[in-house]
């Protein structure tokens, strides 16, 4: 989980600063920079996977029940019981995979638990998440309903920490067997005779902490144990995920790769979490505390070269997928917030949508090391794309971070290439390391992805002081036309609203292409997408 301050330290934090540190941007203007960046059209990186901007939904606050299931009764307008608005927005984004149904609940949860009528289901105590009553009502088949309902790919998490391989099993014979053993047979009773296909499996959720504080080497046993009796059941080719570090923790994977190649299966993937901390409450940043949270990400996209890189040493060959199944930013959350709304409920600001950005341009930059990467979460919950007013509000607005990922859309199945731009180098690993150091203070960001006759560019400026001239020389590709579309607001603590649910959007952007030159100015704190065509 995300490092938390405590009441003392964010106080300190917030009193040390100047006034001017707390007012917005626009009371004082912004100053101008010009920037140098390089497409290089030729040099192919690897394919921007959709499945790299693939969401999490887990039985926590709001997120399932109240932000995605209503129940067929409720007032909100739903269809089958999921919420309308939710459904209909989603399927407008696109969701290549969803998770579910943790996260730590995971570990914890007993898919039986969630078959059969929902009036029989058993009522059990969500302990990881507030103690309060879990009824059921959302299991297997409803959460299939809904992938099915907005076209995304299902990734069940099973059960490690308090679960069994007997019931892993079972729930994927359940899932996928055609026809003919009890099991399916009662899939097909409870109103699916069609299996569920569902082939990203995950073995146990942050098996390091929630999942059940296991050692690196007794993880990687449990996986051996559980992989054994996971089989193809029907035709969908399983997709195995092991339990992978919390940021760049060598240690981690060195103990669990080392053990699980001693024998038995070795992983498809492997999942690793990175949450980007934030210092202080969603809208009340000031610029140091913004800052802070944005100069994690160049460390992500170390971390996750550096991870890739130890995997190569066990799988040269990259049959293994590297995923980052847990990122975004995880603030300071009001308590107020909370009870209302549920755990977790986070409002999702302009710095937010910039934070997206910076997570999305990475994820282009480094698509060959990348299989799959789902935001923290998709509704209520973190960074979500899409908040409502607690969990029988009848409200469902898409916040800023809904407007990045949409943003990025274009370049999902594109071939990412070679970009560079000033002051855009990564730290070194480790500490103490020789080369580039963190910097400061965010920098430009750009990544660039093509398609026949296309080059989609993406640019985050992520200071708040400072709109950017950007000059960014494209090499190759013959292109003739730029049009550009941004998310900004000058306030870094801007937000939709219920009352203002359309604040922060896409708007247009100015681009001039000329003798191979695509020059933009990016005002401070901003999103940005060019479609350049041939
Ligand atoms: O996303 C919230 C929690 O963060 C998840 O349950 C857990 O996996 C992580 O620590």
């Amino acid at each position: 989980m995300a490092p938390k301050l405590s009441r003392r330290q964010f106080a300190r934090t917030a009193a040390a600063l100047p006034l001017t540190a707390l007012l917005p941007r626009a009371v004082f203007g912004a100053s101008s920079a010009s920037k140098k960046a390089a497409v290089h059209v030729d040099e192919v990186i690897g394919t921007v996977r959709p499945e790299l901007h693939s969401h999490f939904a887990e039985h926590l606050g709001s997120c399932v029940y109240g932000g995605i299931w209503v129940g067929r009764k409720s007032p909100i307008p739903n269809i089958d019981g999921y919420r309308r608005d939710a459904v209909n927005y989603l399927k407008e984004l696109g969701v290549p995979v969803l998770r579910w149904p943790g996260g730590c609940f995971a570990d914890d949860y007993h898919w039986r638990d969630g078959v059969g009528p929902a009036e029989k289901r058993p009522k059990r105590v969500n302990i990881n998440w507030g103690n309060y009553t879990e009824d059921n009502s959302f299991g297997t088949h409803e959460f299939i309903g809904f992938c099915k309902l907005i076209g995304a790919q299902p990734y069940l998490a099973a059960n490690v920490g308090t679960g069994s391989p007997h019931e892993m099993r079972d729930w994927m014979e359940y899932c996928n067997y055609p026809s003919g053993s009890t099991l399916s047979d009662e899939r097909a009773a409870n109103g699916s005779p069609e299996p569920f296909a569902v082939r990203y499996w995950g073995v146990g959720n942050e098996l390091w902490g929630c999942g059940g504080n296991f050692t690196p080497e007794a993880a990687a046993a449990e996986y051996r144990r559980f992989a054994t009796f996971a089989k193809n059941f029907g035709d969908t080719r399983m997709y195995l995920v092991g339990c992978g570090p919390s940021g760049d923790d060598v240690r981690w994977t060195r103990g669990f790769m080392d053990t699980v190649q001693q024998r038995g299966p070795v992983p498809n993937g492997y999942s690793m979490h990175y949450y980007e901390g934030g210092s202080m409450q969603p809208t009340r940043f000031t610029p140091e505390a913004m800052n802070q949270q944005f100069i994690i990400f160049p460390r992500v996209e170390q971390s996750l070269i550096h991870q890739r890189t130890l995997l190569d040493g066990y799988d040269p060959g990259r049959r293994m997928g590297l995923i980052l199944d847990e990122w975004g930013v995880w603030d300071q959350i009001p308590q107020a917030d909370e009870r209302k709304n549920g755990r977790l409920w986070q409002q999702s600001s302009m710095r937010s949508a910039v934070a997206a950005g910076l997570g999305l341009n990475i994820f282009n930059r480094q698509a060959d090391k990348l299989y799959m990467c789902n935001i923290a979460q998709m509704v209520n919950v973190l960074q979500s794309v899409l908040l409502t007013d607690g969990p029988e509000g009848k409200n469902t607005v898409r916040t800023s971070t809904y407007w990045a990922f949409m943003l990025f859309k274009p370049h999902r199945g594109n071939t990412s290439v070679r970009v560079e731009a000033d002051g855009m180098e990564l730290p070194q690993a480790g500490r103490g390391g020789r080369g580039p150091q963190p910097p400061e203070v965010p920098e430009l960001s750009i990544s660039a992805s093509k398609a026949a006759g296309q080059l989609v560019v993406s640019l985050v400026n992520p200071r708040h002081d400072t709109d950017m001239q950007v000059e960014c020389t494209i090499h190759g590709g013959g292109y003739k036309t730029a049009r550009g579309q941004m998310v900004h607001d000058a306030d870094w603590n801007a937000f939709n609203s219920f009352d203002q649910p359309e604040r922060i959007g896409v708007k247009p952007l100015e681009a001039a292409l000329e003798n191979g030159k695509l020059r933009v100015t990016l005002p401070a704190l901003s999103v940005a997408t060019v479609a350049l065509q041939a």
